[in-house]
C-alpha cells in the first residue's frame, strides 16, 4: 500500500519535472555530452546542467537558455536533439574545428535563438531551409565552415536578423532575392552586415537584391564568381560604409549613382572586368581606402577630382588604363599613405609635389611610361619606379629603380617594462613578463581605413581598446599581446592576438567561453578605422585544472527541485513531495560521500583480482579511475600523447596544476594484481633526478595506470632530429649524455633490487625545462631478483637497432645490455641519424668512416651540422671510444654504467665544460636521504613552472 503511495507520487513528480520542461533540456544535454567528446569536466557533476555547475550552460527557470563553449575542442557534431532546447537563446559553438557533419535541420525548432554562431568549425553539407524558423534571429554567424549548397531563401524571413556572416564556406549558387510568396535577402531590412566572401556564389547580382528601406552597412561579396553588372539599386542603400566586389567576375558600366552613396568609406571593385569610364566618385567625401585595380575601364587621365576626396589613405588602381601626367598636386591629399599606380601608362614627368602628405609611404609606380623625376630631394617615401623610361637609361643607380626588399611590418607588442622570463616549453611570456598559456588568435580585418602597417600607434591603440573591454566585459585577462600584422591575399589585414589570462598561468573554461563569444559575436567592437573583423580562434587546451563543483551542484539542484516543486504544487501533495526530495537529497548526500571516499588513498585498491593489500608505497599516491579520468579531460584525444605497446600516454594536470604524464594500459596488456603492486612498489622507491619520477598509480575498476612528471621538453628524439626546435651544442650532448648514464648508473647500482631498462632509446631520455635528461619508460623493465643473479631469461622485448646483439641472441638479459643500447644512444648524440636508417646500421657506419689518425677520427662527415664547429668539439675522439666500447659484441668487453659515467665526466672536464657538482657517488647519498620521502625534484617551483612528460604539450593542433 505505501508502496502503491509511493510509486503515484513519483509518477506525478515526474509529471511535474515534465510540465516544467526541465526534464527535457537535462537529457537534451546529456545526449549532447554523450555524443561530444572533450565537454567540460564539469558536466561530470551531478546530472543536471541547470544546477548551475556547468561550464558554458546558462538556464533561466531551469530551462536552458545559452550554451556558449567556443574553443573547447569539442568533436562531434550537432545532434538532432539540440532542437529539443526550446528557450536556447543563445548557441556558441566556435572554433571547434572537430564539430562536423552537417547542420541539423531541427536547429529550426530553436524559436527563442537569438544568436547562432558556428564560426570555424567544421560543418559541411547545405544550410537547412529551417534556419528560416527561427524568427527572433539576430545574429548569425555560420563563417569559415565547409557549407556547401545554395544561401536558403527562408533567411529572408529573419525579419530582425542585424548580422548574416556565411564568408568562407563553398556556397554556390545565386544570391536569393523575394518573388511574389517566397522570401529572399532584400526582406532583411534591419541587417546591416551582408557577409558572403570567399565562396563560390555566382550569378548576377539581382537589381531586387537591393532597396531604399535598407539599412546594410557592410556589403562582402569579394572572392565569389558572380558575373554581370553592378545593379544601379546598389545606390539606393544610402548608408552603405563598406562596398567589397572585388574578385569576382562583374562586367559592364560601374552605375553612376554609385556616387549617391556618401557614407563609403572602403570600397573595393577590384580583381573584375568592369569597363566604361573610371566612375565619377565625388559624392564619397568620406572615401578612405579606394581598390580600382585590375579592370577594362577605358583609356583616361588620374580623375582630377581625386584630390578632392581628402579622407583617402589608400588609392589603388593598378592595371586600369591611366595615362598622362600625374597631376602636381596628387600627394596632397593630407592623410595620403599608400598609392600603387603600377601597370599604366602614366607619362611625362613625376613629382611628389611641395607639400605631400606627411603620412605618404608607400608609392608604387612601376611599369608605366614616365620619363623624368623633379624632385630629387630627400624624401622619406618608398617610391618604386621600376620598369619606367627613366629608370632605364643607363647608368641610372637610384634607389626607386630597383626593386624593395619586402616591407612586412615586424610588430610585436613590446613587454611592458620588463625583462621577459624564459618560459617552458609550451608556456609564453607576457607583455607582463608572467609565463602563462595564452588563448591565442588571429583579427582578419575585412576593411580598414588605413593601409600602412609601419604605424604602431594603430597596434597600440588596438590593444589599449582590447584591455578597456575586457576589463569592462569582466573578463579574467591580464594583458594582451599583437603580433605580426600583414596583408594576406584578400588585403585583409592579419594580426595575431594573444590574451593573457588573470590569475596565470591558464584560463578555466569560462574564462575561454567568455572570451571566445565576445570575439564570435562581435561584441568587442573596435573603433571604425579597424571596422569590421572576423577572429579565429585555436583550440584553447590549457586549461586550469577544475576545481570540483560537485557538490555544490548538487546543492543547487535540491534547491531548485524545491522551487519548481514549490510553485507547481501545493496541499498535502507538497509535504509528500518534500519527504521525496529529502529522500532525494538524501541520496545525493550519500554519493558525496562515495566520491570523498574515492579519494581516501588505497580505497580503491581492487582487491577483487588477488592482489592482496594495498600496495606499501613510498611517496607515489593511488589515484582512483575517476579522478584521472577527469584530469585527463575523460581521456581525451587531444590529451593522448603517445602510444606504446602497454597501451596509451596520456597528458592531464592534477588539481595544483602539475602537469602529468599516465600510462594507460591496454585491456589485456595489463599484467596481474600482483605483478603490479610489485611494480608500481619498485618504481615508488625510484628516486634520482635523472630519471622520471613515478607520482602514482591507479588500480581500479579494472584499469592499470602508471602516473609519472611531465617533462615538458620531449624526447632527446625529437630535439635530435630538429623536431622540438631547441638547438644542441656539443655541451649540452655531452651533459645529457651525462645525465642518462647517471639515471641508468642508478637504476644498475643503487636501485634494490636492481633495475635493467630493457628499452633504452632516444625516445626515452626526455628533456626536462633545464635540458636536463630523465630516463623514461620502465614499462619492460624487469628487476633481478635474486641477489647474486647476473642474468635474467626473459622473452625478447625492446625497440630494434638498439638491442644487444648478445642478448638477442641468447634471451639472456644483463645490465650490459643496456649498455649496448647507451651505446648506440651515444653514436646517435653526435650524428642524429636513427640507429637503421635507410638499412643502414648507425655503428657500422660510424666504424667505416673512422680514421683514428685524423682529426676527430675523419669523422667531419656524419656528424650532425648543428653539432658546433669542429674546433670546438673537445674530447670528440674520447666519447666516440666510449660509445663504441659499449657496443662490444659481448657483455663482458663492454664498460658497467659506473665506468660510463666516470668517463664521460672526464671527457666533460677535459672540454672545460662543467659535469655538475652531483658525482655517482653523492648520488646514492642524497638517494638515501631523500629517497625516504617522497621528494619531487621540483616541487617547490611555481605552477606550470615545471616539469613532466613525454613530448611537449601540443598546443593548438589545427
Ligand atoms: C519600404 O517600406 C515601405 C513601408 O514599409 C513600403 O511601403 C515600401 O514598399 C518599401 N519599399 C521597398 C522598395 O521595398
Ligand atoms: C551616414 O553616416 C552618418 C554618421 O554615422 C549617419 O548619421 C547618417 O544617417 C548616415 N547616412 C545614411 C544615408 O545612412
Ligand atoms: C562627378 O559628379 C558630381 C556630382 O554628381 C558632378 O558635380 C561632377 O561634375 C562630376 N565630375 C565629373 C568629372 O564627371
Ligand atoms: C601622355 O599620355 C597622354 C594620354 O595617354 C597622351 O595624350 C600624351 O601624348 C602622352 N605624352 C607623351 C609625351 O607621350
Amino acid at each position: 500500500m505505501g508502496a502503491r503511495i509511493c510509486q503515484l507520487l513519483v509518477v506525478i513528480f515526474i509529471q511535474i519535472s515534465i510540465t516544467t520542461g526541465q526534464n527535457n533540456d537535462r537529457e537534451v544535454l546529456q545526449a549532447l555530452k554523450n555524443y561530444w567528446q572533450n565537454t567540460p569536466p564539469s558536466w561530470d557533476d551531478g546530472s543536471d546542467p541547470c544546477g548551475g555547475s556547468w561550464d558554458g550552460i546558462r538556464c533561466t527557470n531551469s530551462r536552458v537558455t545559452a550554451i556558449t563553449l567556443s574553443s573547447m575542442n569539442l568533436v562531434g557534431g550537432l545532434p538532432g536533439d539540440i532542437g529539443g532546447l526550446t528557450e536556447l537563446q543563445i548557441l556558441d559553438l566556435s572554433y571547434n574545428t572537430g564539430l562536423t557533419g552537417s547542420l541539423t535541420s531541427q536547429v529550426g525548432n530553436l524559436k527563442k535563438l537569438t544568436n547562432l554562431l558556428l564560426v570555424g568549425c567544421g560543418f559541411t553539407g547545405p544550410i537547412p531551409d529551417s534556419i528560416g524558423n527561427l524568427e527572433r534571429l539576430r545574429y548569425l554567424s555560420l563563417n569559415s565552415n565547409g557549407f556547401t549548397g545554395p544561401i536558403p531563401a527562408s533567411i529572408g524571413n529573419l525579419q530582425n536578423l542585424y548580422w548574416l556572416d556565411l564568408s568562407a564556406n563553398k556556397l554556390t549558387g545565386s544570391l536569393p532575392v523575394s518573388n511574389g510568396s517566397k522570401p529572399g535577402l532584400d526582406m532583411l531590412t534591419h541587417a546591416k552586415h551582408f557577409h558572403f566572401g570567399d565562396n563560390g556564389l555566382s550569378g548576377n547580382i539581382p537589381p531586387g537584391l537591393f532597396n531604399s528601406n535598407m539599412t546594410l552597412i557592410h556589403l562582402l561579396f569579394e572572392n565569389n564568381e558572380l558575373t554581370g553588372s553592378i545593379p544601379n539599386t546598389l545606390g539606393l542603400v544610402k548608408s552603405l560604409e563598406v562596398v567589397r566586389l572585388d574578385r569576382n567576375g562583374l562586367s559592364g558600366i560601374v552605375p553612376s549613382n554609385i556616387n549617391n552613396l556618401i557614407n563609403v568609406t572602403e570600397m573595393f571593385l577590384s580583381n573584375n572586368r568592369l569597363t566604361g569610364v573610371v566612375p565619377n566618385l565625388t559624392g564619397m567625401s568620406l572615401l578612405n581606402y579606394l581598390d580600382l585595380s585590375n579592370n577594362s575601364f577605358d583609356p583616361s587621365v588620374v580623375p582630377s577630382w581625386f584630390t578632392t576626396l581628402r579622407a583617402l589613405t589608400t588609392v589603388k588602381m593598378q592595371s586600369t588604363n591611366l595615362g598622362g601626367e600625374l597631376p602636381v598636386d596628387f600627394f596632397s591629399i593630407p592623410q595620403l599613405q599608400n598609392v600603387d599606380l603600377s601597370d599604366n601608362r602614366l607619362n611625362g614627368t613625376l613629382s611628389i609635389g611641395s607639400n605631400p602628405s606627411t603620412q605618404l609611404q608607400l608609392v608604387d609606380l612601376r611599369t608605366n611610361q614616365i620619363a623624368s623625376f623633379t624632385q630629387r630631394r630627400q624624401y622619406s617615401i618608398e617610391l618604386i619606379l621600376v620598369d619606367n623610361p627613366l629608370c632605364m637609361e643607363s647608368g641610372v643607380t637610384d634607389k626607386y629603380c630597383s626593386l624593395p626588399t619586402t616591407t612586412n611590418a615586424s610588430y610585436s607588442t613590446p613587454p611592458n617594462n620588463c625583462v621577459p622570463p624564459s618560459c617552458s616549453s609550451g608556456l609564453v611570456s607576457s607583455p607582463n613578463c608572467q609565463c602563462a598559456f595564452p588563448y591565442m588568435g588571429s583579427f582578419f580585418f575585412k576593411a580598414p581605413s588605413f593601409s600602412s602597417l609601419g604605424n604602431y600607434t594603430i597596434y597600440a591603440s588596438l590593444q589599449d581598446q582590447l584591455m578597456t573591454f575586457f576589463r569592462k566585459a569582466n573578463l579574467p585577462v591580464d594583458s594582451v599581446a599583437l603580433k605580426n600584422p600583414s596583408r594576406n591575399l584578400d588585403d585583409y589585414l592579419v594580426i595575431n592576438l594573444e590574451v593573457y589570462p588573470s590569475p596565470g598561468p591558464s584560463f578555466n573554461r569560462t574564462g575561454i567561453v567568455g572570451l571566445g563569444f565576445a570575439l564570435s559575436n562581435q561584441t568587442f567592437k573596435p573603433t571604425k578605422d579597424f571596422n569590421t573583423y572576423v577572429f579565429m580562434s585555436t583550440n584553447y587546451d590549457n586549461f586550469l585544472p577544475e576545481t570540483s563543483g560537485g557538490t555544490s551542484g548538487t546543492k543547487h539542484k535540491s534547491s531548485n527541485t524545491g522551487i519548481i516543486i514549490g510553485s507547481a504544487v501545493g496541499g498535502s501533495v507538497l509535504v509528500v513531495l518534500l519527504v521525496l526530495a529529502a529522500m532525494y537529497a538524501f541520496n545525493q548526500r550519500k554519493q558525496v560521500e562515495r566520491t570523498s571516499q574515492q579519494t581516501q588513498p588505497f580505497a580503491h585498491w581492487d582487491q577483487t583480482s588477488k592482489s592482496g593489500d594495498a600496495p606499501q608505497l613510498k611517496g607515489a599516491r593511488a589515484f582512483t579511475f575517476e579522478e584521472l579520468k577527469k584530469y585527463t579531460n575523460n581521456f581525451s584525444e587531444t590529451n593522448n600523447i603517445g602510444v606504446g605497446g602497454y597501451g596509451m600516454v596520456y597528458r592531464g594536470s592534477l588539481p595544483n596544476g602539475q602537469l602529468i604524464a599516465i600510462k594507460r594500459a591496454r585491456q589485456g596488456s595489463s599484467q596481474g594484481g600482483l605483478e603490479f603492486k610489485t611494480e608500481i612498489e619498485l618504481l615508488s622507491r625510484v628516486h634520482h633526478k635523472n630519471l622520471v619520477g613515478l607520482i602514482g598509480f591507479c588500480f581500479d575498476q579494472g584499469e592499470q595506470m602508471l602516473v609519472y612528471e611531465y617533462v615538458v621538453n620531449g624526447t632527446l628524439k625529437d630535439s635530435l632530429s630538429g623536431k622540438s626546435g631547441i638547438r644542441l651544442d656539443w655541451a649540452r650532448r655531452l651533459k645529457i649524455a651525462l645525465g642518462a648514464a647517471r639515471g641508468l648508473q642508478y637504476l644498475h647500482d643503487l636501485a634494490d633490487p636492481p633495475i635493467i631498462h630493457r628499452d633504452v632509446k632516444t625516445n626515452n631520455i626526455l628533456l626536462d625545462e633545464r635540458l636536463v635528461a630523465k630516463v623514461a619508460d620502465f614499462g619492460l623493465s624487469k628487476p633481478m631478483s635474486g641477489a647474486n643473479q647476473t642474468h635474467i631469461t626473459t622473452q625478447v622485448k625492446g625497440t630494434m637497432g638498439y638491442m644487444d646483439p648478445e642478448y638477442y641472441m641468447t634471451q639472456q638479459l644483463t645490465e650490459k645490455s643496456d649498455v649496448y643500447s647507451f651505446g648506440v644512444v651515444m653514436l646517435e648524440l653526435i650524428t642524429a641519424r636513427k640507429p637503421i636508417e635507410k638499412s643502414r646500421y648507425i655503428v657500422r657506419e660510424v666504424k667505416q668512416a673512422m680514421d683514428k689518425n685524423k682529426e676527430l677520427y675523419g669523422l667531419q662527415d656524419v656528424l650532425d651540422p648543428t653539432i658546433g664547429l669542429s674546433s670546438q668539439l673537445k674530447g670528440l675522439e674520447r666519447f666516440v671510444d666510449l660509445a663504441l666500447r659499449c657496443v662490444e659484441e659481448t657483455g663482458n668487453q663492454r664498460p658497467a654504467m659506473s665506468e660510463v659515467v666516470k668517463e664521460l665526466e672526464g671527457i666533460m672536464a677535459l672540454g672545460g665544460f662543467n659535469p655538475g657538482t652531483q658525482s655517482s657517488s653523492s648520488t646514492s647519498a642524497s638517494f638515501e636521504t631523500s629517497g625516504k620521502d617522497y621528494d619531487h625534484p621540483y616541487s617547490n617551483d611555481s605552477l606550470f613552472a615545471y616539469s613532466g612528460g613525454f613530448m611537449p604539450p601540443k598546443l593548438h593542433p589545427k
